[in-house]
């Protein structure tokens, strides 16, 4: 612990000043002392957040597992091969002018510890481009036990010195999924598990110099309607932060990347815009304290135009935090069907990435318009119980 602060109860009327009548009418006050603990980094872990909360930016989510990689190499006739994720990486880092619309880019391990093909450090290229490296620190999902079927979310072992080798190696902010299904309950167990796991990660990220993304989704997967979501949304935050208070996780270094408030993947009434935007903010102004700097939304299964859409309905007026994006699906989908690993389609594939990464850029300032939008931006991407 880097440092501590013991806070004693001076905000208590002092012993004898308390009214005879309060004292008849209920148990005697108890002290309050507090031990809050500050990280050696709380100055920068603020300004960090700060930058990838700039205007007109956000994040893009390129930290796939191996084998959800796998699956997208697959989709356009690819192994999944090292040198082929490589491959695909450096499409991503190396398109030009990609740092005016993206503050900050979250990687897998492997592409932390990477090059580009060019040989030139990936963390590296990120830099020099304006975007802070991040770091996918979660170890996935397996079953809860004595739950419905649920799942939580592994890798708090040993990860205090995974973070501080991922900050010597140029991260600066980390992030850790887990979800909460619907369909299977959520249970009271599988909502605090994720709760408690996520604050107990942003803790330690924290006192690793590392900005914790808070990200437990809601999984689309369900045929319930939009106000179930928003209620089992407001069960989540409210647990998520009253464990990260309780944690002394500092606010203003923190960033939230929640499902938006849609009905599930197999709901007949499909909500537009305006309502996921209605029901999103009113969750958000609900639960989350306007110290927290960003909220970088997951696209989930939404495809391209309907996430941008969706981002450009929240910010038609302003918002006591940065409302953003940190999309992987609808942000990468049309460069990597354009790319198809073909070396004279780099440039394309890169046009399509910014072509996309400006569309969020606009939306995050409310200006965004659909009008010319091609038909296979507007194909959505669900996918049933989506791993990452
Ligand atoms: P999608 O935008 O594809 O949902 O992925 C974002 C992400 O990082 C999930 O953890």
């Amino acid at each position: 612990m880097a440092s501590a602060t013991l806070l004693k109860s001076s905000f208590l009327p002092k012993k004898g000043e308390w009214g005879t009548t309060r004292q008849a009418a209920g148990p005697k006050p108890v002290t309050v002392s507090m031990v809050v603990h500050a990280s050696a980094y709380a100055d920068e872990l603020v300004q960090t957040a700060k930058t990838i909360s700039s205007p007109g930016r956000g994040i893009i989510a390129m930290d796939e597992s191996n084998a959800t990689i796998g699956k997208r190499l697959a989709s356009i006739g690819l192994e999944n091969t090292e040198a082929n994720r490589q491959a695909y990486r450096t499409v991503l880092v190396r398109t030009p002018g990609l740092g005016q619309y993206i503050s900050g880019a979250i990687l897998f391990e492997e592409t932390l510890y990477q090059s580009t093909v060019d040989g030139e450090k990936i963390v590296d290229v990120l830099v020099e481009q304006g975007i802070v490296p991040g770091i996918k620190v979660d170890k996935g999902l397996v079953p809860l036990a004595g739950s419905n079927n649920e799942s939580w979310c592994q890798g708090l072992d040993g990860l205090a010195s995974r973070e501080a080798a991922y900050y010597q190696a140029g991260a600066r902010f980390a992030k850790w999924r887990t979800v909460v299904s619907i369909p299977t309950g959520p249970s009271e167990l599988a909502v605090k598990e994720a709760a408690w796991g996520l604050a107990r990660y942003a803790a330690i990220s924290q006192e690793n110099g590392l900005v914790p993304i808070v990200e437990p989704e809601i999984l689309l997967d369900g045929d319930h309607g939009i106000k179930r979501t928003f209620e089992v949304a407001q069960k989540v935050w409210a647990e998520t932060f009253y464990y990260l208070a309780q944690n002394n996780v500092l606010f203003e270094g923190i960033l939230l990347k929640p499902s938006m408030v849609t009905p599930g993947a197999d709901c007949k009434e499909k909500a537009t815009p305006e309502q996921i935007a209605h029901y999103t903010l009113k969750l958000l102004h609900r639960r989350v304290p306007p110290a927290v700097p960003g909220i970088l939304f997951l696209s989930g299964g939404q495809s391209e135009v309907e996430a941008t859409l969706n981002l450009n309905a929240m910010n038609q007026s302003p918002n006591p935090w940065h409302v953003s994006f940190s999309y992987a699906r609808a942000l990468q989908n049309s460069c990597l069907k354009t790319w198809a690993g073909r070396p004279e389609n780099v440039k394309a594939a890169q046009n399509a990435l910014l072509l996309r990464a400006k569309a969020n850029s606009l939306a995050q300032l409310g200006k965004y318009s659909s009008d010319g939008e091609d038909a296979a931006a507007r194909e959505g991407m669900y996918v049933k119980n989506y791993s990452y």
